[in-house]
């Protein structure tokens, strides 16, 4: 007979290498090769005695579309994250830090769908049911007609959920825990991980139901990452956020029935998971605006207005290469902006330690956050402290030009909306709101910007003199 082949597959990024290594050539990670047989499964190919395929019927491009028939959870965030409701008979992934409330979320989730008539099944493949009870006890929703199961091999759930009345939605806890007797390998890793998930979807397109995949994200990649199952599924949603703060914000990285810049925002009670509606407050909320350091971003997410604070600290370094730390930015784009303020203002931090956060573990993804990080860079490096009412947006190219960036009216619409009056944004920027009561400062490059930061400084001093 034959010796079984063995290969050694990447957890992290499910690479496949004929031998073992200490760093997968794939993604550049440590340790995270692990010997794998890769022998069945579902969906590993056609084995020795294929058989002869049947002819598909071809279609054309035209024709009927139905829209997607969807399941709304009444959870005003979560909807607007999946596009409008969960699609029937789709397979979506919901990835997180551990702790971070994926399990909360969901059972909330079930909770209201049950409560709207829906039927919903969760199993729970890493707590024993008295525990998810205890949960849904804390969440209020003890009392709902949510079917549990507390079950880890695929087979069992599939033959589980063949018994029941067709469920609307299925929720597995975590993709982790599953383990088929298809797959040899052992339970977390990648072949288990990908068989079971595979068995899922397949599950959803068949009968219709939607399944939700709970998948942990660990950074040192231990356990198989869910980014192996990222292509199978219909949508990847990203539950985020930081530890010392209550906030967590749901984010889209896929979704092929909806768009995918949509966040939404949920704050972590002891009574679970409650929903933020306006944003900006929560950001906002902890601001010292007489400190020097600190400007107001006016961003977008999705088709919604964000505006957050940025702070900077520049400090003098004593050490030779001096400090650049980075939360909720990117921190090749700051030293982009450092590069810029250097070369075409004369501002000089080569000698300065940089700090920049984001506050309230919020984290921006969009390039306008260039003048509202210079500002602040500005701001702190000078001592003064930006004008308490005015927002900045734009982005920053290396010639030192301000861009024009899209969305301005609904920008200035939420930053009027939560009182701040001024704003100081890029020459030539598109939808201006027809009446300029004079409190928008257009900016053309970032020296401007810098001589006007001076200039507001000179007016207070001239004021508090008066
Ligand atoms: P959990 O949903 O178990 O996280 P995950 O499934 O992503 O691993 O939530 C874990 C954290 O949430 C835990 O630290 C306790 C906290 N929590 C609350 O603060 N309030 C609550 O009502 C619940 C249910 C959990
Ligand atoms: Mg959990």
């Amino acid at each position: 007979m034959a010796r079984a082949k063995t290969q050694f597959v990447c957890q992290n990024c499910g690479t496949v290498h004929s031998r073992w290594a200490g760093k997968c050539d794939g993604c550049g990670e440590w340790n995270t090769i692990v010997e794998d047989s890769p022998t069945g499964g579902i969906g590993a190919g056609p084995g020795r005695a294929a058989k002869k395929g049947k002819p598909v019927s071809l279609t054309s491009l035209s024709g009927e579309i139905e829209d997607a028939p969807r399941i709304e959870t009444k959870i005003t965030e979560l909807d607007r994250v999946t596009g409008g409701g969960i699609v029937r008979g789709s397979a979506i992934l919901v990835g997180g830090d551990p702790g971070i409330g994926k399990s909360t979320l969901l059972m909330q989730a079930a909770a209201a769908l049950s409560r709207g008539g829906h039927s919903v099944v969760y199993v729970s493949g890493e707590e024993a049911v008295a525990q998810v009870r205890l949960r849904a006890q804390r969440l209020g929703a003890a009392d709902c007609d949510v079917m549990l199961a507390a079950e880890t091999n695929v087979e069992d759930i599939l033959a589980t959920l063949a018994l029941e009345r067709r469920p609307d939605l299925v929720i597995i806890d975590s993709i982790q825990t599953l383990w088929s007797d298809m797959a040899e390998s052992a339970p977390g890793t990648v072949t288990q991980v990908r068989t079971g998930a595979q068995a899922m979807v397949r599950f959803a397109k068949q009968t219709g139901a939607a399944v939700v995949l709970v998948g942990h994200v660990t950074k040192e990649g231990q356990i198989a990452g869910p980014r192996v199952v990222e292509h199978m599924v219909d949508a990847v949603l990203y539950f985020e956020g930081d530890r010392g703060h209550h906030y967590r914000i749901l984010r889209t990285v896929k979704n092929r029935f909806g768009p995918t810049d949509e966040i939404g925002v949920f704050e972590m009670s002891d009574k679970g998971l409650r929903e933020v509606a306006n944003p900006s407050e929560l950001f906002l909320g902890e601001r010292n605006d007489k400190a020097p350091g600190a400007s107001v971003f006016a961003g977008m997410e999705g088709t919604r207005p964000v505006l957050v604070e940025v702070q900077a600290l520049v400090a003098p370094s004593t050490l030779g290469t001096p400090r650049r730390a980075v939360v909720g930015w990117d921190s090749a784009r700051l030293s982009m902006i450092l590069a810029v303020l250097e070369a075409h203002c004369g501002v000089r931090l080569g000698q300065h330690d940089v700090y920049l956060n984001v506050a309230g573990g919020y984290r921006i993804s969009e390039p306008a956050a260039d003048m509202a990080v210079a500002s602040a860079l500005v701001s702190s490096l000078a001592g003064l402290a930006l004008p308490a009412d005015c927002v900045y947006f734009g982005e920053i190219s290396l010639s030192g030009a301000v861009r024009p960036v899209a969305h301005t009216a609904q920008r200035l619409k939420e930053a009027e909306k939560l009182g701040f009056g001024r704003a100081v944004l890029p020459q030539g920027s598109a939808e201006l709101p027809a009446r300029n009561n004079g409190n928008w400062h257009l900016v053309e490059a970032l020296p401007d910007l810098v001589a006007s930061i001076a200039g507001s400084a000179a007016q207070q001093v001239q004021q508090e003199d008066e």
